[in-house]
């Protein structure tokens, strides 16, 4: 039963996660583990570990009491932002929300209009706040034709002269990210926002991305004004085959 369950939901989070199920068959195990290099490897394990730990921690009614207070800032049910640049919070995913919400708490995510938001909440609240946006149906946006083709090459192959990485190696095709490796769902998130946290991450700003070695700076140093927008508005319609 309970390993039923376990596999339902990692088979849901994409193929990476595929890889691990096909794992558990014995006959298909050792090639497979062959194929598969030791950090994709270590990185399935530690997310799964911390992503069911994560699953098991929030209460969705809790949360969605508790997320009241948030509707003024993030909207009715965390789908739209009262300003272009607030982020979309309905079916973002529940790991990466969760370290948000501890990173915003602590203040190393520095958030001003978040300040206080948070002020003595219980790391339970905190899940119980994750687990209800992640709950709710995932946010959608649009593109506008501006420079729509820069945003879509960058976004499947990256700019290899620079180094930039191919944001679906990480984001997925679709946009939907990886929950239990805690990369944020982007597809249909604000252009705005997109735009304010990418030019962050290059300026470096935003350093929230310590724990996985610095990678968006890394990949977010590489871009121009251009390109961040290019990128932005590419993802702001990205949508999701099978939603
Ligand atoms: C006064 C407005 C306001 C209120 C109220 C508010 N937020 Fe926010 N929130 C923001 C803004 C603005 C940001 C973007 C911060 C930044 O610039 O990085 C944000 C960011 C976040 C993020 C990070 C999202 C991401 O994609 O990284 C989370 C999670 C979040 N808020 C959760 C909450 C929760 C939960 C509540 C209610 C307890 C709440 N917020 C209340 C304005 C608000
Ligand atoms: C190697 C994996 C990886 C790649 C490749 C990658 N990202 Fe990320 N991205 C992450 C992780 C992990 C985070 C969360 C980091 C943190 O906690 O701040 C993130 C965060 C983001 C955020 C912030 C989301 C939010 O809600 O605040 C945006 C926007 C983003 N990435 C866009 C991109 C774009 C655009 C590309 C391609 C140019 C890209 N990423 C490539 C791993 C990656």
């Amino acid at each position: 039963m309970a390993s039923a369950t376990l596999r339902r939901g990692i088979l849901d989070t994409g193929p990476g996660a595929l890889s691990w199920v096909k794992l558990n068959t014995p006959c298909e195990g050792r090639k497979i583990d062959m194929r598969l290099n030791g950090l994709v490897l270590a990185l399935v394990l530690f997310s799964f570990a911390i992503g069911s730990h994560v699953q098991a921690g929030g209460n969705i009614e809790a949360g969605k009491s508790l997320a009241l207070a948030c509707a003024a800032c993030h909207g009715q049910d965390g789908s739209q932002g009262l300003m272009p640049n607030y982020p979309k919070l309905a079916g973002q995913n529940e790991k990466y929300l969760l370290d948000q919400l501890h990173m915003i708490q602590s203040g190393e995510r520095v958030a001003p209009l978040m300040a206080g938001q948070l002020n003595g909440k219980s790391s339970q609240q905190l899940s119980d706040l994750a687990a209800y946006f992640a709950s709710l149906p995932g946010f959608k946006g649009v593109s506008t034709d501006d420079k729509l083709t820069l945003g879509e090459s960058i976004y499947r192959g990256g700019i290899m002269e620079k180094g930039v990485s191919a944001c679906t190696a990480c984001h997925s095709p679709s946009g939907v990210g990886n929950n239990l490796a805690g990369f944020p769902r982007v597809a249909g998130q604000s252009q705005e926002y997109l735009v304010e946290q990418l030019t962050r991450y290059r300026e470096g700003t935003r350093a929230t991305d310590e724990k996985t070695g610095g990678m968006m700076r890394q990949i977010a140093g590489g871009l121009t004004d251009g390109e961040i927008q290019a990128l932005a508005n590419y993802i702001q319609g990205l949508q999701m085959s099978g939603e």
